[in-house]
């Protein structure tokens, strides 16, 4: 969801719908972007998960894990059949922009997801000592064989987009270290239905799960979701539903 259309009404009006817990944490935003932004994210996040459960926005209890992410109480999480989570979420922002994944109704494959979303003007980040600092040999490697500095740059914010996803999939966060796993990219891409691949190596990001990663350029932007799924069943679908601030505040759900 865009965010630039937000104007100081839509922010009061979507700050009703979070918690004071949410709201203190909102107030604390020394710039007044940053607030709008949290309070657009948490609301879509309320409203959206609100949505599948059949109830308001403002009733949603949340806790995290050790790490810090974000899970619904578990009285109001719904189960699959053997016991385990049945909603899973993530959120990312970025400057004018907030990302919330979901899955989907019935998908019951995805055991957790993370979400990342990066303007594409931070291009210019791409620096060969970062990714071989942070990111796995063969990644940094195929980074710097790749001829036009154009693409290094993009390829660049794509793994980063795309790793940060699976750091928050596991809820792991920036404890896991980015070099204990490399994504890699098939031939030809970006091109239709071209998805990148993983090999996880650390041990909590494998034991015998299924990984789907997913990346799209979307409104000047990179935007990555990692699904960690049951091996045996079928990879899930992916949807991008856009969002306004004014659509979410007319009722519209996402
Ligand atoms: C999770 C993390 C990678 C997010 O980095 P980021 O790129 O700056 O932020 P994004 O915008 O993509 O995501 C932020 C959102 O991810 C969610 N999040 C927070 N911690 C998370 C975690 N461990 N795993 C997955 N998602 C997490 C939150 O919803 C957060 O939004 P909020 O602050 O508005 O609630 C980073 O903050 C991190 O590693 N945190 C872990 C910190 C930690 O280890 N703490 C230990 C003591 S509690």
């Amino acid at each position: 969801m865009g965010v630039a259309g937000m104007d100081d009404d839509g922010e009061v009006a979507l700050a009703g719908w979070l918690d004071d817990e949410e709201r203190a944490r909102a107030a604390r935003f020394h710039f007044a972007r940053h607030r709008r932004i949290y309070i657009a994210a948490h609301a879509l996040l309320r409203a959206w998960l609100g949505r599948r459960l059949g109830l308001a926005p403002t009733v949603l209890r949340f806790t995290a894990g050790a790490r810090g992410k974000p899970d619904l109480a578990p009285s109001q999480m719904p189960l699959t059949p053997d016991g385990r989570p049945a909603l899973r979420f993530n959120l990312s922002h970025t400057a004018g922009m907030v990302a919330i994944a979901v899955t989907a109704d019935p998908e019951t494959a995805v055991i957790d997801l993370g979400v990342d979303v990066e303007a594409a003007d931070r291009l210019g980040d791409y620096d060969a000592r970062i990714a071989r600092g942070f990111f796995a040999e063969d990644e940094a490697a195929a980074l710097e064989a790749l001829p036009d500095a154009a693409d290094r740059a993009r390829r660049f914010l794509t793994l980063w987009t795309l790793k940060e996803s699976v750091i928050k999939a596991t809820g792991a966060g920036l404890s896991q270290a980015l070099s204990g796993f490399s994504i890699r990219f098939p031939a030809g891409w970006p091109g239709p239905g071209l998805l990148p691949d993983i090999e996880a190596r650390d041990p909590p990001l494998a034991q015998g799960l299924a990984w789907h990663l997913m990346h799209q350029d979307y409104d000047g932007m990179h935007l990555a979701a990692g699904l960690l799924c049951q091996a045996t069943l079928p990879p899930p679908h992916w949807r991008i539903t856009p969002m306004t601030p004014a659509r979410l505040l007319s009722g519209a759900t996402p």
